[in-house]
């Protein structure tokens, strides 16, 4: 293992000058990237802003934190240590050494994937391109531009593995990762949830928290990959994930805070009129981020990510803490479904498939799992506040566009409803377009150091040992 170069031009701990072609083809995609940060990146001018650099991939000391201009980040190529005695942990595979090199049967697939993987990164930062205008503080300010930029050293992992091990393909579907964009009509990116709008802050820290966990569950099942390469640069991502995590969680955890002490503090149900935001709204908020991010997760059975499974290229979360065979060509698990009452009418139900074709629902339960351990912490904190509202994940059917429940709709609840009824109601549980302009109007930047928005509480702790109200960002 190389210690990183940062005399280079690509940061990098692969060894890339021992590899001319491939250091010449990735210094002629890097202009493009920078071409593309600059018109899709984030919108507003700064000096330079507090972040942390990937410098090792180590246990202690991976990151260095410091200002510095945003354009001028080092996004390198990281990939976490090579254990030389791993083996392939699941599948037909399970027990071979794992794969330096991609094998030509399983090419077009691991291909496919890194697309997928690589495709969200960049989405996520030009979804939330114009968030910094109405940032609630310098501290936030600075952690939306921390996830940004590690968004696009993300894109870097993936681009990569694609100039590395794919050919005039892979250099192909890099150039294509950044012809696409979120939201376009010619050539939108490739996952529904990536194509829509991040307007305000609380979409952002809703999105940090359910969608950003999707992309956590993703990188789980692909550090899991008999493909060496891929397994260890998704395991280095992880490493970075966590903050996204934290930047949604805590976000959310500041958002009832506020909402909980104002309401504490007054006799009115109607707090939007004392400038928060009230926790029906919240809850519509939490019902539209989780359910498209439920969709991100696919059929509740597939093929073809049961020969992903059983080809040893996409693992589940934490595969080597299952007690089982990791094979499971005999195994069986209960799926979600839409079936016969025996009326002509369609239930949801569950129906028994194989483990091998329900991994997305296996996956998909993780994730759920996971998310609701961030409501019980927003519960408790309304708990602690003396306030009987509660917020909760709604049913797996509500507000599905893919899998089984596409074709219904129903109540957060589970109550299934026809059209017509949908059409009434369901202003109740997604935001309406006066609850958006309601947010949109709360969403007055605040780029004073130490202070912060009314709508949200500070945080308690700042970054690295800072404090909040440190510099975090040097506006233009
Ligand atoms: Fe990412
Ligand atoms: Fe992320």
């Amino acid at each position: 293992m190389t210690a990183p170069d940062y005399t280079e031009k690509i940061p990098n701990n692969v060894s890339l000058h021992d590899d001319r072609r491939l250091q010449r083809a990735l210094e002629s995609w890097q202009p493009d990237f920078l071409n593309w940060w600059e018109s899709m990146g984030p919108a507003l001018p700064t000096q330079d802003v507090y972040l942390r650099t990937a410098v090792n991939v180590g246990r202690e000391g991976w990151a260095h934190f410091g200002h510095v201009p945003m354009k001028d980040y080092r996004w390198g190529i990281f990939l976490a240590e090579r254990d030389a005695g791993r083996q392939v942990g699941f599948g037909e595979h399970k027990g071979e050494p794992v794969w330096q090199k991609v094998p030509g049967e399983y090419r077009a697939d691991l291909q496919r994937l890194i697309v997928i993987q690589g495709d969200t990164e960049p989405a996520s930062v030009e979804q939330q391109r114009n968030l910094g205008a109405t940032a609630p503080s310098l501290y936030d300010l600075r952690n939306l531009f921390q996830v940004n930029v590690e968004e696009g050293r993300h894109l870097w992992a993936m681009v990569y593995l694609l100039h590395a091990y794919f050919g005039r393909e892979g250099r192909e579907e890099a150039a294509d990762l950044l012809h696409r964009n979120s939201g376009s009509e010619d050539s939108p990116r490739i996952l529904g949830a990536f194509n829509e709008e991040t307007p305000d802050w609380l979409s952002f820290y809703m999105f940090t928290y359910f969608t950003d966990r999707d992309g956590k569950y993703q990188l789980g099942t692909l550090k899991e990959s008999a493909f060496d390469p891929l397994s260890r640069t998704c395991e280095f991502m992880l490493k970075e994930e966590a903050h996204h995590m934290m930047v949604g969680t805590t976000g959310v955890d500041r958002v009832v805070a506020r909402t909980a002490e104002v309401m504490a503090g007054s006799d009115t149900e109607d707090v939007a009129a004392l400038g928060v935001i009230p926790l029906p709204v919240i809850q519509k908020y939490l019902n539209f981020h989780y359910s498209v991010s439920l969709d991100l997760f696919g059929g509740e059975t597939s093929t073809n990510v049961a020969n992903y499974y059983t080809a040893g290229l996409k693992g589940r979360w934490m595969e080597d803490r299952r007690k089982d065979d990791h094979r499971l060509t005999d195994d069986s698990i209960l799926v979600d479904s839409l079936d016969d009452d025996g009326t002509g009418e369609k239930a949801i139900g569950q129906t028994e498939v194989s483990a091998l074709t329900g991994l997305n629902t296996d996956l998909r339960r993780e994730y759920i799992a996971d998310c609701q351990s961030g409501v019980n912490r927003w519960n408790k904190i309304l708990a602690d506040a003396g306030l009987a509202y509660r917020l909760k994940l709604p049913h797996v059917a509500f507000n599905r566009k893919v899998g089984a429940f596409a074709s219904i709709e129903t109540s957060p609840d589970g109550e299934k409803l026809s059209a017509d009824e949908w059409e009434r109601r369901k202003g109740r549980w997604l935001p309406t377009d006066v609850d958006k302009t309601h947010i949109r109007s709360l969403m007055q930047p605040v780029y004073e150091r130490g202070k912060i928005a009314a709508w949200i509480a500070p945080p308690r702790n700042g970054i690295n040992g800072k404090p909040f109200d440190y510099d975090y960002v040097h506006l233009a």
